[in-house]
């Protein structure tokens, strides 16, 4: 969908939707042949303009029927997105091509905000769709903001930047297993070359090498060869020296390997490389928008499948780390990738700043549902800068806790750790065991976002699918606190 802003409204919108409030709604008046029939029509209806509420009507205008959207907002920070998203996603397959928004006194941000949502929530994934009956098919090609101030514009650049980053992270998750595996996770991420992100990939021999035996244990059942892949942005010209790191976990495919996953549902692990497509889709989005900070984002890529060669339950591994593993459950791999993804991140860049992202535990789910990531750090100030980045982002977290008493739960009789603990807190014993790959001195958190990747039903911004989640929250979190 293409994005414009305009003085006047163009000659070939057909849906007009207007956006009110409660403080407004009574006053304004609409630019329309119709307007106040328009206004006593939605009051028949109870529409009031209260935050959230919608209002359709087909009317004649300048010699046509016309679609008229009335969309009411509150005084949230994120009113207008989601306004602009829920007028998209009633229209969006209507046969209508042309959609503008207006109303009384939009601010540049507000304007940005409505065209942002109205983007957002268009995404979708139809390629492999091949007999979607026309009536079906997205018609909706063009987004107007009428009237809005001039700076609308200039602010839209970012915004448009963090969308196309949201978008690759959307289409990385979409992406079934045979399509997107180590190799071609890579492939597709080429392109922030483009945008002046410096890009390394390692290989198997090269991870061999630097003894990664973790991370490869879990790959080593597939007979897709595992990758890491790292993305650099400095956007302070050399001098912020220590980045902030971002560390993905990229399981293209999770079978659970020799500790089988059953059946049902199963498909779904093909996400099961959430974390790393937000980590890619961020590095897009702050490179895009030119971000002045030192940004590094780290993919741990490999898949998870049983197999003559895969390892077994009981095994022991050396991570890079020095610190060696007992693989209890072959399904609890997200942390074994993780360990040797973050170790070579910190040995690599010295960052300040670590935070991973990975559809890590079902346990989470069980905690949160399908609304709040969960967030585990070892600093408290990190902790908050994530807090307030996810409220204000639309990518919300909650903290859970790190101590001891959890940790001494992965001690192992044969080797430094295993891989699990007991039932109780899986989300939480998943979290130590990657603190005991974090070096001292480097804040970190972890971020376990099983319950946000995917969505089987739509949310305010989003189709159901891929949600794109990280994406907006990573791109705050540097934006309110490391960029100079
Ligand atoms: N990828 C899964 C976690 C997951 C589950 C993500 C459901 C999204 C939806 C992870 O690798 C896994 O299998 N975790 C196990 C850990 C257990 C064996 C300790 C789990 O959560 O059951
Ligand atoms: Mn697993
Ligand atoms: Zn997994």
């Amino acid at each position: 969908m293409q994005i414009s802003f305009s003085d006047k409204r163009p000659e070939d919108a057909d849906v007009l939707a207007f956006i009110v409030s409660k403080k407004n709604f009574e006053d304004y008046d609409f630019p329309l042949e119709n307007g106040d029939m328009l206004r006593d029509t939605a009051k028949l209806a109870r529409f009031t303009a209260s935050d959230g509420q919608s209002f359709l009507l087909i009317l004649p205008e300048g010699g046509k029927m016309v679609r008229v959207i009335l969309l009411g907002v509150g005084d949230d920070e994120d009113d207008h997105q989601k306004a602009g998203a829920k007028a998209l996603s009633k229209v969006q397959t209507c046969g209508a091509k042309h959609i503008t928004f207006e109303g009384p006194d939009l601010t540049a941000k507000q304007a940005a905000e409505a065209a942002y949502g109205a983007l957002l929530r268009d995404w979708r994934m139809d390629k492999y769709r091949t007999k979607l009956p026309d009536n079906q098919k997205p018609t909706v090609a063009y987004a107007t903001v009428v009237g809005a101030p001039k700076e609308a514009e200039e602010l839209w650049a970012d915004y448009a930047a963090v969308a196309d980053g949201v978008f690759l992270t959307r289409e990385l998750v979409s992406e079934p297993a045979n399509v997107i595996y180590p190799e071609s996770f890579v492939d597709r991420c080429q392109h922030l070359a483009d945008l002046g992100v410096e890009i390394t990939v390692l290989d198997v021999a090269e991870m061999e090498k630097l003894g990664m035996g973790a991370l490869l244990g879990v790959g080593q059942g597939s007979v897709r060869p595992s990758r890491i892949l790292a993305m650099r942005w400095d956007g302070t010209g050399g001098k912020q020296k220590r980045p902030v790191a971002l560390v993905g976990k990229g399981v293209t495919f999770d079978t659970g390997g020799i500790s089988l996953k059953p059946p049902a549902g199963m498909e779904d692990m093909k996400w099961d490389m959430g974390g790393a497509g937000a980590v890619a889709g961020a590095m897009k989005a702050l490179a895009g928008r030119k971000a002045k900070a030192h940004i590094v984002g780290v993919c741990g890529l490999v898949e998870n499948m049983p197999d003559g060669n895969a390892q077994r339950p009981g095994d022991v591994v050396t991570s890079m780390s020095g610190q060696t593993v007992e693989v209890i459950n072959t399904d609890a791999e997200g942390r074994l990738v993780l360990s040797d993804a973050m170790h070579w991140t910190q040995e690599t860049f010295d960052p300040e700043y670590m935070v991973d992202l990975a559809t890590l535990t079902g346990a989470i789910i069980i905690s949160l549902g399908h609304e709040h990531a969960g967030v585990f750090a070892n600093d408290d100030d990190l902790a908050d800068k994530l807090l307030a980045a996810g409220k204000s982002s639309g990518d919300p977290v909650w903290r859970f806790p790190l101590t001891k008493a959890y940790d001494k739960l992965i001690n192992s009789p044969i080797a430094d750790m295993k891989n699990v603990g007991p039932r109780g807190a899986g989300s939480i014993t998943a979290a130590q065991f990657l603190q005991r790959f974090v070096k001292k001195g480097v804040k970190w958190a972890h971020i376990d976002i099983a319950g946000m990747a995917w969505a089987d039903k739509s949310g305010p911004v989003w189709a159901k699918g891929a949600t794109g989640y990280g994406v907006r929250l990573l791109d705050r979190l540097v934006r309110d606190n490391f960029e100079s």
